[in-house]
């Protein structure tokens, strides 16, 4: 059973053999914090303690250690509260105490919200405990889910008001989490457009560290993710825990270190401009937040978000479907195009063994560069004379997918959505609406937006043979304000735009459930667990310069896994960074997530043409590994010199693994230089190629059988001596394959 009541101690357990929450109901009630973090098989009678009483005038009045799992202020609790509510007569203090519980089996939906989810056979469980303040008639329902198989707890809290004046929440987190001491380093994603989720490490210091957003987006600048590490942490050793919420909007992750030198753990909607009022019997929902532990080091935390997110937060057929290798005409047309040529590009895709040709930006209203047409989502048949129905069907009959480019959440000031309806676009009236990328926001928390977006879009999808869509949002919000939201409500803005995105994507997945969705937001700037579980891939960045591709996949890849990371080969000088690197580098760096091109494949000479068609082949046949593999991080871009990355992916079974090795310039006189790997088994004799294949001095020093303990102890030669002037040059890299070979073993 992964919950328990003991109704003699009061305490709950919540675990597997991965990971414990022990909380206890306290003397006067409330609910308190007895252990997070590392399996527990029994604990002393701490839980006797009784919260609160009276405490030294200048300390928290609750004893540290013993600290509450809804901690709110005005009580003598100073730190930062999980939620704060202000009550009619303007006050803010609560006092909660417990009412009931409940333990159920799986785990119940969020309304309105993107959340994971238990598969019969889980052995999931849930519990609810209902906390109430007597005076207020406040109730706060925690959530807990616990899966058998993953060191994760995943919490949400509910907050209803049973009272008889209205309520306002200006702060709820979904998690608060307090640990005992402040020996940590925090981790954070961290970055810009074009650099999105470079790993940041920084000690805890006193006081509140964090990382938030106040764009509407969850954003390129911080992901909705925070680990706290061991200081000694390694990718195979050490304590660490991960925070991350599935949630696409304004969010806020923070570690604060308080005057004992515990920390509290904070994760939720950003408190910073929001307010939510509760009518009477009105309740509302947080986000959910995923709660990981490990004492195996990093590799093993990403594991766990890994396999959750790829299994239990993606859905729909193609969450296992393998995903398809794609074309995107972005970068190799932008907006000058029409038929002809992207028949032209298509065709080439398909003699180059691509499976899905992705129309992006500028098909539709007058969009000949990005200042029109947003929001008129009908073909313009200037360019496109035969509709998108008869670009797809010709695109099929070369034997191609075909997939389109939508962008529902904006509006071009040039566009018949505006003319039609101005008043939908996010602005304040009496305020000029600032322009971000020549484009405003569509006010996404009206339902009659939601529904002119559905039905247009519906009627899009169902024109033609659509099998794919990229969702994109390319700007930040500026001036929040909803139109159709009371002045004392304007704080609820943010939320119900999210919660009005969630509307739209959930109708339009559920009505094409065929159709594989990847999100956007200008690269990499809303890739967070609340879009994987309506669009289980994102496109990682518009940065597809192999060298940086190194550190964005490297820092994605601490909370998502292969198969959410969209990466493609564009053409070189590379459009973000003007750096040249070898074709094979760009796929030895795409590989390691969903492939697709970008670039104009009427424009390759034919070696660059031979070898994309070699990179497919290679990718279609190890797809499922790249995709949905166990992905290892080996060794790191941020690491000694950063001149060298290197990463695998191990199948299930461990019996097929694919290595990339990346170095970024060309050291002389390197020596021998040893990679080991991880995750094989060392029983098993593997057959290692290496590609690109031929007579390179790395294959010659490789290329063979070789045993899983030897690989994981000696390793694979990467800086094979012997290199002819040819083959030496900055930015290389090579891909190992490994199969089992069990006529060696
Ligand atoms: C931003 C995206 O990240 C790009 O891939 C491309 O779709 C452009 N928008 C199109 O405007």
């Amino acid at each position: 059973m992964p919950i328990t009541w003991n109704a003699s101690t009061r305490e709950f357990r919540l675990g597997n053999g991965s990971v414990s929450y022990v909380l206890t109901v306290l003397e006067d009630g409330s609910l308190g914090t007895l252990h997070f973090g590392a399996p527990l098989h029994g604990m002393g009678a701490r839980g006797a303690k009784p919260a609160g009483g009276a405490f030294h005038g200048f300390s928290n009045r609750l004893d540290e250690p013993v600290a509450l799992e809804c901690p709110t202020p005005g009580s003598g609790d100073y730190r930062a509260p999980a939620l704060v509510v202000e009550h009619a007569d303007g006050s803010s203090v609560l006092q909660f105490a417990y009412r009931a519980h409940r333990i159920s089996p799986g785990k119940p939906p969020i309304p309105g919200l993107p959340a994971t989810y238990a598969e019969a056979g889980d052995g999931a469980e849930t519990l609810e405990v209902e906390l109430v303040d007597a005076r207020s008639a406040t109730e706060a329902t925690l959530l807990y889910s616990v899966f058998r198989e993953f060191p994760v707890v995943v919490r949400s809290m509910r907050i209803r008001n049973a009272g008889k004046e209205a309520l306002r929440i200006r702060c709820v987190m979904s998690a608060s989490v307090d640990l005992p001491d402040d020996d940590w380093l925090l981790l954070t994603l961290s970055g810009a457009w074009g650099r999105e989720r470079h790993v940041q490490v920084r000690p805890l210091r006193p006081g509140r560290q964090s990382v938030a957003s106040v764009r509407g987006a969850s954003g390129h600048e911080h992901n909705p993710f925070l680990a706290l590490t061991r200081s000694h942490i390694t990718e195979t050793s050490g304590e660490a825990i991960g925070v991350s919420l599935v949630y696409s909007g304004n969010f806020l992750a923070e570690a604060e270190v308080g005057l004992y030198r515990t920390t509290r753990l904070r994760i939720g909607l950003n408190p910073e401009g929001f307010c939510w009022t509760l009518a009477p019997g009105e309740e509302l929902a947080t986000p959910e937040a995923v709660l990981a532990y490990t004492s195996d080091g990093l590799g093993t935390l990403s594991d766990a978000y890994h396999r959750l997110y790829r299994t239990r937060l993606a859905r729909g057929v193609w969450r296992d479907r393998p995903r398809p290798v794609l074309l995107n005409n972005w970068e190799g047309t932008y907006f000058a195009f029409d038929e002809a040529r992207l028949i032209a590009m298509a065709e080439a895709a398909s003699s180059l063994g691509i499976e899905l040709f992705v129309l992006d930006d500028g098909w539709f209203g007058r969009r000949d560069s990005d200042d029109s047409s947003l929001g008129d989502w009908i073909v313009d048949r200037r360019k496109l004379p035969n509709g998108i129905d008869g670009l797809a069907r010709r695109v099929e009959e070369l034997g191609l997918r075909f997939g389109l480019w939508i962008e529902p959440e904006m509006v071009s000031k040039r566009s018949e959505l505006f003319e039609q309806h101005p008043d939908w676009a996010i602005g304040i009236p009496g305020r000029e609406r600032t322009e971000g990328r020549n484009q405003y926001v569509l006010d996404m928390g009206r339902p009659e937006v939601v529904e002119h977006l559905y039905d247009a879009l519906s009627q899009l999808l169902a024109s033609a043979p659509i099998s794919y869509v990229k969702w994109d949002m390319n700007r930040s919000i500026t001036e929040p304000y909803s139109l159709a939201l009371p002045p004392e409500r304007q704080g609820e803005f943010f939320h119900r735009y999210m919660l009005g995105v969630y509307d739209l994507y959930r109708r339009l997945t559920t009505a094409f459930p065929e159709v594989l969705f990847e999100s956007c937001a200008g690269g990499g700037g809303r890739f967070d667990p609340g879009m994987l579980a309506f669009a289980p891939q994102t496109w990682t960045s518009d940065d597809t310069d192999a060298v940086e591709r190194l550190r964005i996949q490297w820092g994605t890849s601490l909370c998502y896994p292969p198969s959410s990371m969209a990466a493609h080969v564009s053409a070189v000088p590379n459009h973000q960074t003007g750096r040249i690197t070898p074709l094979s580098t760009r796929a030895a760096v795409a590989f390691f997530g969903v492939l697709g091109y970008e670039l104009d494949p009427t424009a390759l000479s034919p070696e660059d043409a031979r070898e994309i068609v070699a990179q497919v082949v290679l990718y279609k046949e190890h797809r499922e590994l790249f995709q949905g593999g166990r992905f290892l991080r080996l060794r790191s871009p941020l690491d000694g010199d950063r001149n060298e990355t290197a990463w695998m992916v191990v199948s299930a079974d461990r019996r097929h693994g694919a290595v990339g090795y990346y170095r970024i310039l060309n050291p002389p006189n390197p020596g021998p230089r040893l990679l080991r790997l991880r995750g094989l088994e060392p029983d098993q004799t593997y057959r290692v190629s290496v590609w690109p294949d031929g007579d390179n001095a790395i294959a010659r020093a490789n290329a063979g059988q070789r045993r899983g303990d030897e690989l994981m102890a000696v390793g694979l030669a990467v800086d094979a001596r012997g290199t002819s002037l040819a083959e030496r040059g900055d930015f290389s890299a090579s891909v190992f394959l490994l199969d089992a070979d069990d006529e060696m073993t």
